[in-house]
């Protein structure tokens, strides 16, 4: 019997590896679909939604993602899981998390238990801890209430292999229709874990000596933040304001009733006591004014001596991420961005900007300087290198001045991105290509400038199916899929009022998957 299933874990061992092997090998064949992202992670095939789980550990970033293997729509969920040395490259590794007999693997988060204080480790093997939502598709149809409870996996091979915790749910449900996404965090001055979890309209805070047994802290919500949909995929974490002030910033991401229609992410920044969040004011902001950045969330057990909160979104929106014309796979991750609280204008705002070792990526580079007038628009297009591509811009507007960038190609595809006479950018995705799959598709989105400065930096990252746009210092931040029919291979800049100064660099960035 012994021999027999040493055999069996040789022979298991062997074959996972040589299928590791064959994957990694077939990923340039397998990552060149029409619109593959290139700098961005996507599953191998299949569906993937949520970002969940994201934990650093020995050099590595691990990624777990809701993610149905067999069928390129929403199914039955796993967690799809990937690695990475430098946010940047990503190597596929197998499922960690199947569903079992209390239900679908949800979203959720991972922490490194370093002291074991789950006891599912030892102190020399310090287990990493997922903690999750089960959904039992049982339960639900048969009109249930209760069939969202939280459990726990742990993995004592730093994150290799995972086990299910056989005392699960860790929390019940007690007739909570949604009760889900738990994110959790070591809280230092009051010495426990903390888990924030969505439920419908507000998140309630829990606090746990040994990620085991849990209890109910405190709720916040109800009477603030946007409510024109389902509370889900929340986060709380404190970070220092560019005043050097700790301030606490809450995520509630909500579907519908996203600045642009369907999914997107709200913040809220307070304080937090280790039991209550209180907010300073009671306005909604947006992390993404974009179409497509839903349930992000961070990393987890990022070292101090590093002290970046990392943040990585799902890189699509509900009310058509299941009809988006690829078929191969079913939707990507935006880049993985840092996040800052900057004082702009009196405001406090969380400013995103790309992970730094984007850079690592970069190829060729190309400089160009405009001037545009009005009156003046002989300044034909621009032939752009083939995505993914990074570009950025430093303006200089007349008072007064508006502008636009405009994407084209040869068979009639269109991509507008400027600032209106409001001073609200836009990104124009009406004439982008395949457009007709959703009626929610075609649409102009607007994102209102905090800065009133008449210069502007733009840093814009296009890749074979997305535009991710950071302007003002990360302060103002839009993502957007297009699907053009052919790439989007010129550009020119035109001044829609006014005139206008720009430096432009342009530079072509290496596919991650070759
Ligand atoms: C957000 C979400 C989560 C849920 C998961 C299911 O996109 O609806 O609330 O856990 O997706 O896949």
């Amino acid at each position: 019997m012994k021999i027999f299933s040493g055999l069996l874990m040789f022979t298991t061992i062997f074959f996972t590896s040589c299928q590791k092997q064959m994957k990694q090998e077939n990923l340039p064949k397998l990552y060149s679909e029409q619109y593959r992202p290139q700098i961005h992670f996507s599953p191998p095939k299949n569906w993937m939604n949520d970002p969940n789980g994201m934990f650093f550990l020995d050099g590595e970033y691990h990624l777990f993602y809701q993610h149905y293997p067999d069928s390129n729509v929403w199914g039955p969920m796993h967690w799809g899981h990937a690695v990475s040395n430098d946010l940047v490259h990503w190597r596929n590794l197998p499922i960690a998390l199947f569903p079992d007999s209390l239900g679908l693997i949800f979203s959720g988060s991972c922490v490194v238990d370093v002291n074991n204080t789950s006891g599912l480790g030892t102190k020399e093997q310090p287990p990493v801890v997922a903690i999750f939502t089960q959904h039992l598709m049982e339960g639900e149809k048969a009109g249930r209430h209760d069939f969202q409870t939280q459990g726990i996996a742990y993995s004592i091979d730093k994150g290799a292999t995972w086990n299910m915790y056989d005392g699960n749910p860790v929390i019940k449900n007690s007739g909570k229709h949604d009760f889900r996404d738990p994110k959790v965090m070591w809280h230092e001055p009051s010495k426990q874990w903390v888990m924030i979890l969505a439920v419908k309209d507000h998140v309630e805070l829990y606090g746990s000596p040994d990620l085991k047994q849990w209890e109910l802290m405190s709720d916040f919500g109800i009477n603030y933040g946007n409510h024109k949909g389902v509370w889900e995929c929340p986060d709380l974490f404190m970070m220092k304001d560019d005043g050097g002030k700790n301030q606490w910033v809450m995520l509630v991401s909500i579907n519908p009733g996203g600045p642009q229609g369907g999914s997107a992410t709200q913040y809220f920044i307070g304080d937090f006591d280790g039991k209550k969040f209180t907010p300073q004011d009671s306005i909604t902001r947006w992390v993404d004014y974009g179409a497509d950045n839903y349930a992000g969330v961070t990393w987890s057990n990022i070292p101090e001596k590093d002290g970046r909160r990392i943040f990585l979104g799902w890189m699509s929106n509900w009310q058509y991420a299941q009809i988006v014309p690829t078929e191969q796979w079913r939707s990507a991750l935006t880049i993985p961005r840092i996040l800052s609280l900057t004082n702009i204008e009196n405001n406090l705002v969380l400013a995103s900007n790309p992970v730094t070792e984007l850079l690592t990526l970069k190829g060729e580079e190309s400089s160009f300087q405009f001037t545009v007038d009005e009156n003046f628009t002989d300044n034909g297009p621009i032939d752009l290198p083939s995505t993914p591509i990074q570009m950025n811009f430093n303006i200089e507007l007349s008072t007064g001045s508006t502008f636009k960038i405009e994407f084209s190609n040869e068979t009639g595809d269109r991509l507008l991105i400027g600032l209106d006479s409001t001073n609200q950018f836009y990104i124009d995705r009406t004439q982008t290509g395949l457009i007709d799959f959703s009626k929610d598709f075609a649409s102009v989105h607007y994102a209102k400038r905090l800065s009133t400065k008449n210069k502007i930096d733009i840093n814009l990252l296009m890749d074979a199916s997305s535009i991710e746009l950071f302007a003002d210092n990360g302060t103002l931040v839009m993502t957007d899929l297009i699907f053009p029919k052919t790439p989007l291979n010129h550009f020119k800049m035109v001044a829609t009022k006014g005139n206008l100064k720009a430096d432009l660099k342009i530079y072509t960035l290496k596919s991650i998957w070759k």
